[in-house]
């Protein structure tokens, strides 16, 4: 039995010795060392050995053992430097080559409108104010003198969740939110950008689109103050030179209402095919806010008075970029968004 133990080292350590990768290495350790290894097995065989043989044979095993296992230990640390360095020499980087590009995103056309109009009537006392784009029937029409059945509301195709509740058709429904929110019925000055959604998709529509609202409410408002603040607000966002008309329109909400054209931007008001030869393009619908608004929200008509308007935010961008397709803006094309990575003077987008 000795002479077969001294058999096994020699093998073992010739085949350690000749091992060159550190998978083999380890085929070596379970053939010698593992449960079924050579070693092992005469570990389980010394049953048959006198009581006397049994601790000398056991002593000599685990001292080939324990040699088998350095003489592996050895050559695994040899043969893990090895491999390191065919590593390292096949990662090798060249540090003079050019660097790739980093792709940087750029902001929405949208967004910069937003974030422009949040801007400006920050700086004039606004608050800038959010609310659900999953509304009520009540919010969304009921309380801005839309009752059911009202003829006013096939102006808008909805988008009806279920009877009660619908995504949002205008941002005027956050009108009646911070009006009844408001419990100690105090002077309002807000704008809400957001996202509303009617049953359009065409060239110009989108099934989902932005509206800012504009909402003031307080002692002596009238149709000055929103001429006024209209005035800055447009000429802020399409240029000094803008001229305002105001049109005398309808909606259930404000009375009396407006829609307000610009001259077009594009021809200065003489006449092009972006204002269809009008030289003036509608951006915006406002009005003196209705006393049966402010009284089913809780402000006294008598008392207060204010003026509401709401715009596009999806057309203002056009305007300002002069995008055609509306679905340009939801497409996430990014060669069409990267263009926007320039500074404000961006006014011809191509595509
Ligand atoms: N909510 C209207 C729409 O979506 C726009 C509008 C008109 C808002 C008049 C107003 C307003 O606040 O006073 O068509």
């Amino acid at each position: 039995m000795k002479e077969q133990i001294e058999q096994i080292k020699i093998s073992a350590k010739e085949e350690i010795k000749n091992a060159d990768t550190l998978a083999n290495l380890n085929e070596l350790r379970v053939k010698y060392l593992g449960k079924k290894g050579q070693l092992t097995s005469i570990l389980r065989g010394m049953g048959a050995l006198s009581p006397e043989e049994r601790p000398i044979i056991g002593g000599i095993v685990n001292t080939v053992r324990d040699e088998l296992e350095n003489t592996i230990k050895q050559k695994e640390e040899e043969l893990e430097k090895i491999e390191m360095s065919k590593q390292l020499e096949n990662e090798k980087i060249d540090i003079t080559l050019p660097g790739s590009k980093m792709k940087r995103g750029s902001k929405h056309p949208v967004n910069r409108i937003i974030e422009e109009i949040e801007d400006l009537f920050v700086s004039m006392g606004y608050d800038v104010v959010s609310g659900p784009e999953l509304e009520t029937d009540e919010y969304c029409f009921e309380r801005l003198n839309l009752p059911k059945g009202h003829p006013a509301r096939d102006m808008q195709d909805s988008f009806y969740v279920t009877t009660e509740y619908l995504l949002r058709t205008q941002t005027s429904a956050v009108q009646a939110h911070v009006m009844m929110e408001n419990k100690e019925k105090s002077p309002i000055r807000i704008i809400c950008p957001g996202k509303t959604y009617r049953r359009d998709d065409d060239a110009t529509h989108s099934h989902q689109f932005g509206q800012v609202e504009g909402l003031v409410i307080d002692k002596n408002i009238s149709l000055a103050d929103l001429k006024g603040t209209l005035e800055v607000f447009v000429k802020a966002m399409l240029g000094q030179n803008s001229e305002l008309r105001f049109r005398p329109s309808y909606f259930p909400f404000t009375e009396p209402s407006y829609e307000v054209d610009v001259s077009c931007f594009k021809c200065g008001g003489k006449g092009c095919n972006l204002c269809k030869q009008t030289g003036w393009i509608e951006i915006l619908g406002s009005g003196i806010v209705h006393p049966k608004v402010l009284e089913m929200n809780g402000y006294d008509p008598k008392k207060y008075s204010g003026f509401a308007f709401g715009t596009g935010l999806d057309r203002l961008a056009m305007f300002k970029y002069g995008i055609t397709d509306i679905r340009l803006l939801y497409a996430n094309d990014v060669r069409f968004l990267e263009q926007f990575d320039r500074k404000d003077e961006v006014n011809e987008i191509k595509y």
